[in-house]
């Protein structure tokens, strides 16, 4: 495996095995990586003769008072697990190779240009942390260029992120397939997250109560409730008894949009802290 830091270097490796006909494969990730990576990998690899990993934390995604700073950088266990998988290739550059003039010009250095895409970046996620899909768009946009890959693969647990991703892929041009890998979670339900790291074991336990209160959520709409509002209020405060802090409980369909009474296809999403801790999570279902 090859752990490259400098966009000059990825650009010659990634050129000779595109030479030879190699179809590449793409998993970028903020590091610190879990069980869910992984397996993001590991379809990786299923689908492509190399994969690429990056391992970048991006400042641009981050809000002002958010965990950038604290962020767990843990490159040398990521290369070994990565190592361990047979992936092909980590790319890990610095800030300042990602954003030129960042140590001088802020955390975007020189970066003018920047991936937009309104309206579904606006809501939920992007209604509580402006400029995040921005940041995201953009760093993967920039990576797309980077590494060229024939497809990328990533989480659901980000479900917006995945729509932001597709949408700009599509509407850009970009030659790119967006593949997509269920959550995968801890054996009392929690959303397996790099951001799990913060809690204490006691808050963990604590923290699997979410995707419990998302699975009552979705039974009682699988047994015909369609007062959205109302079962989006109950588990407000349901959740807050459970020691959460809602940051918002909606029920959307999968592009979104608000449902209507006959909408068949609907995901749960759900952004609540615990402590000091901010946890999302969501859930798909067919009626
Ligand atoms: O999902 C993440 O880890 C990040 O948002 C991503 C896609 C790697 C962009 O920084």
């Amino acid at each position: 495996m090859q752990v490259i830091h400098t966009i000059r270097q990825l650009r010659e490796v990634i050129q000779a095995f595109k030479q030879v006909g190699k179809k590449i494969a793409f998993v970028p990730t903020m590091g610190n990586l879990h069980e869910g990576h992984l397996q993001l990998v590991s379809m990786a690899q299923t689908k492509a003769e190399i994969v690429v990993c990056s391992i970048f934390v991006n400042p641009l995604q981050f809000g002002e008072g958010e965990d950038f700073d604290k962020y767990p950088k843990t490159l040398k266990d990521d290369t070994r697990q990565l190592q361990q998988l047979g992936c092909d290739i980590v790319f890990a550059p610095s800030v300042e190779e990602m954003y030129p003039g960042s140590s001088t010009a802020g955390k975007a250095g020189a970066t003018q240009s920047q991936i937009v895409v309104p309206g579904i970046s606006d809501t939920l996620e992007g209604a509580s942390r402006p400029g995040h899909f921005t940041g995201v768009a953009t760093v993967v946009g920039k990576l797309f260029n980077m590494v060229q890959p024939d497809l990328a693969v990533f989480g659901e647990k980000d479900y917006q992120q995945l729509l932001v991703i597709k949408r700009f892929v599509n509407e850009l041009c970009f030659p790119v397939g967006i593949l997509s890998y269920p959550i995968v979670r801890e054996e009392n339900g929690l959303a397996m997250s790099s951001r799990n790291g913060y809690l204490s074991s006691e808050q963990k336990q604590q923290a699997s109560a979410l995707y419990r209160t998302l699975q009552a959520m979705a039974q009682k709409l699988q047994s015909g409730s369609r007062n959205y509002q109302q079962l989006e209020q109950e588990t407000v405060e349901q959740l807050q008894k459970s020691g959460f802090k809602p940051d918002y409980i909606q029920i959307r369909n999968t592009d979104l949009s608000k449902p209507t009474l006959d909408s068949k296809q609907l995901v749960i999403l759900a952004a609540a802290w615990l402590g000091k801790t901010r946890l999302i999570d969501n859930l798909q279902l067919s009626l």
